[in-house]
């Protein structure tokens, strides 16, 4: 077993013992479901911001010796955040807080919308995680909201199934929920989100008449009549392309192994 493997399965009285909170009497009989800002920290983690605060809180990778601990402990940070989160430490980006982090990325992710896109959100988020992405509504954005169901308080794929189109750009949602205690499929979610990026792919492959009278009536939701008269050619014409169009389209994705 490497250094950084915890042992496993979790033992939770071995776990709980690393929480010097719990010893606490005021909290022998508490139940605490929790996770971000909100939960009590371990030892391990309390040890080492002690050191921080004691020894190295200096500007890191000066050349003396609190700076240069300061730097091989953020090189560290990534290393064994990215191997917790099984990534490569290029992913790992630290901010001030996730409501800091949140903000900035939606105001970068911004920049990529055009007003008549989409985005879906829910309400099985912390407003921290969801308010930045509702707020680009006053950019022309499309918010739609992924609700739980009432009873379970699960978000149901199927109800995610009926909002998701080629015009969602993005899915904010939580892939560990604290408001229910549940975790969320998200690789099933970020499959769905695939197949509309393949179908993009493959229209955008189709010849341009047929894309055109695609695009304007299962995109834009126009009419026969209006798509004939905003291409200049009879209607017979535009059911054509249409029908082309499905056909290429359906024949293009069955081929990648996707059947709608
Ligand atoms: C799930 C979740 N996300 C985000 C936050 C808020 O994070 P921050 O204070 O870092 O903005 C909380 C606060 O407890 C939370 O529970």
């Amino acid at each position: 077993m490497a250094d950084d493997d915890t042992p496993l399965p979790l033992d939770p009285e071995r776990i709980r013992a690393e929480f010097p909170s719990f010893r606490q009497s005021e909290l022998r009989d508490f139940a605490h479901f929790e996770n971000a800002g909100g939960s009590y920290t371990c030892a391990p983690v309390l040890n080492r911001m002690r050191h921080y605060y004691w020894n190295t809180k200096v500007q890191p990778g000066h050349p003396f010796g609190p700076s240069q601990d300061a730097a091989r402990a953020m090189d560290e940070s990534y290393r064994r955040l990215a191997l917790a989160m099984n990534l490569s430490p290029e992913w790992i980006q630290f901010g001030p807080s996730t409501s800091a982090n949140t903000y900035t990325l939606a105001h970068a992710f911004e920049g990529w919308l055009k007003p008549g896109d989409a985005i879906i959100v829910t309400n099985q988020d912390h407003e921290a995680n969801t308010g930045v992405w509702r707020k680009l509504v006053s950019r022309g954005v499309d918010v739609r909201e992924w609700t739980m169901d009432r009873d379970s308080g699960h978000l149901d794929l199927a109800a995610l199934d009926k909002l998701i189109n080629a015009k969602v750009r993005l899915i904010a949602m939580p892939h560990a929920s604290n408001i229910v205690g549940e975790i969320n499929p998200v690789e099933d979610v970020t499959r769905r989100a695939q197949i509309f990026r393949e179908i993009e792919v493959e229209i955008a492959a189709l010849p341009g008449r047929q894309r055109e009278a695609f695009l304007m009536r299962y995109w834009e939701e126009m009419d026969v009549a209006e798509t004939a008269a905003a291409m200049g050619c009879s209607e017979g014409s535009v059911k054509t392309h249409c029908s082309r169009a499905v056909h290429a389209l359906s024949r293009a994705l069955k081929a990648k192994g996707i059947t709608l």
